[in-house]
């Protein structure tokens, strides 16, 4: 018993130390190390699909959500929607997206009845990806737009789609910068702090 009271004592020792490390002097959390790179293009200035999107900052999911206005039966693919954690960072320090931001959107197939399930949708089988860039060194417009295709057979690399097929309902609808923010819970209140501190004071 004394030589488990013992490690306990030093495990818990350990946490605090490691807690007061990261906290660092102003007290706040540290971010953890993130270094995802940035983003790489092959010499046609194709995007080389960036791996590891899973592990960026999860932004936001949506269900459906129809772009042409059409109807889709059930409830329609599930969107997941990913930053880039150094994009993240900056985002919320600065209200701003940096350049070399990349944001993924995977979507997966809606699928239901599977035991112990007896209700609802989760997500079943991914079904494609595709990335946004920001990138003024490579794309005039700033923000370009890629598909790696079906997720059974991702392509390596892939070349920017034309202004008029993504690019022009992202400048039009999205609400900060080209972003669909406003569908994203994660960077929602960070646009909107940041929005109230840019009002001109009175
Ligand atoms: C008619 C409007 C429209 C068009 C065209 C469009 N998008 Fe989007 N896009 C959206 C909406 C709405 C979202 C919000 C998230 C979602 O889809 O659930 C979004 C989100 C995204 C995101 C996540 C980051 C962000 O900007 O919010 C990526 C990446 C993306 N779209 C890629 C593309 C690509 C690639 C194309 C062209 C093949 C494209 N989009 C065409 C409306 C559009």
């Amino acid at each position: 018993m004394r030589t488990l009271g013992y490690t306990v004592i030093v495990v818990v020792l350990g946490i605090v130390a490691s807690g007061v490390a990261l906290r660092g002097r102003s007290g706040v959390a540290a971010a953890p190390a993130m270094h995802t790179g940035d983003p790489q293009y092959d010499s046609a200035g194709a995007l080389l699909r960036p791996k590891d999107f899973e592990t960026w900052v999860f932004v936001g999911a949506s269900t459906g959500l129809s772009y042409n206005g059409g109807q889709v039966p059930g409830p329609g693919e599930f969107h997941n929607v990913y930053i880039r954690p150094e994009s993240y960072k900056a985002y919320r320090e600065t209200g701003k997206f940096p350049e070399k931001t990349m944001m993924a959107l995977a979507l997966y197939q809606p699928a239901e009845k599977v035991a112990p399930g007896h209700a609802g949708y989760f997500e079943g089988q991914f079904d494609e990806l595709n990335f946004s860039v920001k990138d003024h060194a490579h794309f005039p417009e700033g923000w370009a737009y890629f598909g790696f295709g079906e997720a059974s057979h991702l392509k390596e690399s892939a070349k920017a789609f034309p202004k008029s097929d993504c690019y022009s309902c992202h400048v039009k609808n999205a609400a900060d910068d080209n972003v669909f923010v406003q569908f994203y819970p994660i960077l929602r209140p960070i646009m909107e702090s940041h929005s109230h501190r840019k009002e001109p004071a009175r």
